[in-house]
């Protein structure tokens, strides 16, 4: 096994806070991995400290064996780690081509534009469809799909989804949660950050639950999903 995502024993600061504590996360190649936890219990710090936004003082992160632990975002991105943000973040006055365009930004992925383009366009026939349509009167699950092909256009080989079901109806979600099948036979490692948990762990192996920034779960996705404490907590049963 590869390992793509090593996370070790992190602690990250916001101001003065501490929002997350001695967090570890291993996460395989072609692996479907599933961080799980309420609001606020420091999903997104915990993305944006993988990307190189906040950089820990203590503990380690590795991409594919090699320490980012102090790199820059730009950095990382360009060694295949992308994501699709917490609320989509669109260029909203700009085309649906432009947003993709956007994305294409390291040197390696500026190159292969037009190609990546055409396989976000198969993966997402609706966007090829609207490439000329501006971004913002896209339909909520297309706006979705947009910024997952946007993170797609950088050529990354993991790819963190933070909340993609955020503001989505059921059905919508379940269409989205589609995609995540065909992106892992494309060969692309995924994080799913979610609250919304059936569906993120029906579509992973394995997962873990974050509660006020620390790690106190975690199996395969069919033992949380049969887990008294997740299903009350987190799948509302
Ligand atoms: N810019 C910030 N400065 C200080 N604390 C923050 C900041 N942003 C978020 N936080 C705090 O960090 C904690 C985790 O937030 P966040 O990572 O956004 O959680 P989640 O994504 O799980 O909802 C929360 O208690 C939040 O109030
Ligand atoms: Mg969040």
């Amino acid at each position: 096994m590869t390992r793509m995502l090593e996370v070790m024993g992190i602690n990250i600061f916001r101001g003065q806070a501490q929002i997350l504590w001695d967090l570890s996360i291993q996460v395989e190649k072609g692996e479907v991995v599933t961080l799980l936890g309420a609001n606020g219990a420091g999903k997104t710090t915990f993305v944006e400290s993988v990307l190189g936004v906040h950089h820990p003082p203590s503990g380690t992160i590795a991409f594919l064996g090699k320490d980012i632990t102090r790199r820059p975002p730009f950095q990382i991105t360009r060694l295949g780690v992308s994501c699709v943000p917490e609320g989509r973040r669109l260029f909203k006055d700009m085309t649906v081509y432009e947003n993709l365009e956007m994305g294409a930004y390291p040197p390696g992925a500026r190159t292969a534009l037009a190609e990546s383009v055409q396989w976000v366009f198969s993966l997402f026939p609706v966007l090829d469809q609207r490439k000329t349509q501006i971004a913002g009167t896209l339909s909520g699950g297309e706006q979705q799909m947009l910024a997952i092909g946007r993170a797609l256009m950088s050529k990354p080989q993991l790819l963190l989804m933070d909340e993609l079901s955020l503001g989505l109806s059921p059905k919508i979600t379940k269409e989205i949660y589609g995609t995540i099948d065909k992106l892992r036979r494309e060969g692309v490692t995924l994080l799913l950050i979610e609250q919304n948990a059936t569906l993120a762990l029906r579509h992973s192996d394995r997962g873990y639950i974050l509660e006020t920034g620390r790690i106190t779960l975690q199996g395969t996705s069919q033992e949380l999903l049969g887990n008294e404490h997740i299903r009350k907590a987190y799948l509302g049963m």
